[in-house]
């Protein structure tokens, strides 16, 4: 019998009876289980790790997508880059009368340029020639070539320095934007990676572009003067190749500026990305062509 025993029959030591919890004494958790607001231990870390998560994710997604978004956004700018005297490129005098190819290439090392696009291999061609090449009368099947000669030199006394312009032209090229090179042999350009052509003003002759060579502005000014800002925007500085290129003034400089594309009506566009044609029906069902 319990009350027989020693410490009602409850663990004892050998010091002394039982003093420690007994089971009537247990009270048991408080059920929270219906308590939203309640955060157990379990919930509180899962919180922590995917508060964490977060934090981590968010680092590596914020600058990329940062990037991604910001630096299409961000325009490029360009700056005007003197690249020497005039007399260095105006070099096709009247009276016009050499039947070679009457374009002349100058090659600029780099197109300064500021972007998110800078590219330390953007060159340019500069081009003093013939607005109108196809003008040049050809040699006909079987004709005498005192004939030609003759016919031609007619041709090229009529010719004023108004006939020549001055061209920059980009060497990306419109296709995929490799660059490309002037051939002589062919008085045009040639890309060395699909096969396109263009003439001496960077009009399509071959291949798979679906656009000219883009240009770049170009101008010609006398270093000895100055003005504003405002007259420097409306072309006031200008000086016309073809009164330039009847001067002797060596003050005056070839200066180059913002790169554009055009068409093949020669028509000025807004710079395009390789690739993408400026006008027409196709412009429109770009890229899906
Ligand atoms: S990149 Fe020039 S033809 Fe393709």
């Amino acid at each position: 019998m319990a009350e027989d025993e020693p410490n009602g029959g409850a663990p004892g030591t050998q010091d002394g009876p039982y003093t420690g919890p007994r089971a009537a004494d247990y009270v048991p958790e408080p059920d929270h289980s219906d308590d939203p607001g309640y955060v157990t231990r379990t919930r509180f870390l899962s919180n922590v790790a995917i508060a964490g998560g977060g934090v981590l994710t968010a680092a590596i997604l914020v600058p990329v997508v940062g990037f991604a978004v910001t630096t299409p956004l961000k325009p490029e700018e360009f700056r005007w880059v003197d690249i020497g005297p005039a007399s260095d490129y105006l070099k096709n005098p009247p009276p016009y009368t050499n039947p070679a190819p009457s374009t002349k290439i100058g090659e600029v090392a780099s197109l300064a340029v500021s972007g998110p696009s800078s590219d330390a291999d953007r060159r340019i061609y500069v081009v003093y020639g013939l607005k109108n090449p196809s003008a040049r009368p050809q040699p006909s099947p079987g004709e005498d070539t005192k004939v030609y000669e003759a016919k031609f030199a007619k041709w090229a006394s009529g010719l004023t320095a108004a006939d020549f312009d001055l061209l920059a032209i980009w060497n990306r090229c419109a296709h995929l934007g490799c660059p490309v090179a002037y051939s002589p042999g062919s008085a045009g350009y040639v890309c060395p990676c699909h096969g396109g052509a263009y003439d001496s003003r960077g009009l399509v002759t071959g291949g798979p572009p679906p656009r000219p060579l883009d240009r770049v502005d170009i101008k010609i000014v006398d270093s000895s003067k100055s003005f504003t800002p405002e007259q420097v925007e409306a072309g006031k500085d200008r000086v016309p190749p073809a009164v330039a290129a009847k001067s002797s003034n060596p003050n005056l400089r070839v200066l180059v500026g913002k790169p554009y594309s055009i068409d093949e009506a020669q028509q000025p566009f807004a710079l395009h990305d390789p690739g993408m044609p400026v006008s027409g029906t196709l412009s429109h069902l770009y890229p899906f062509t």
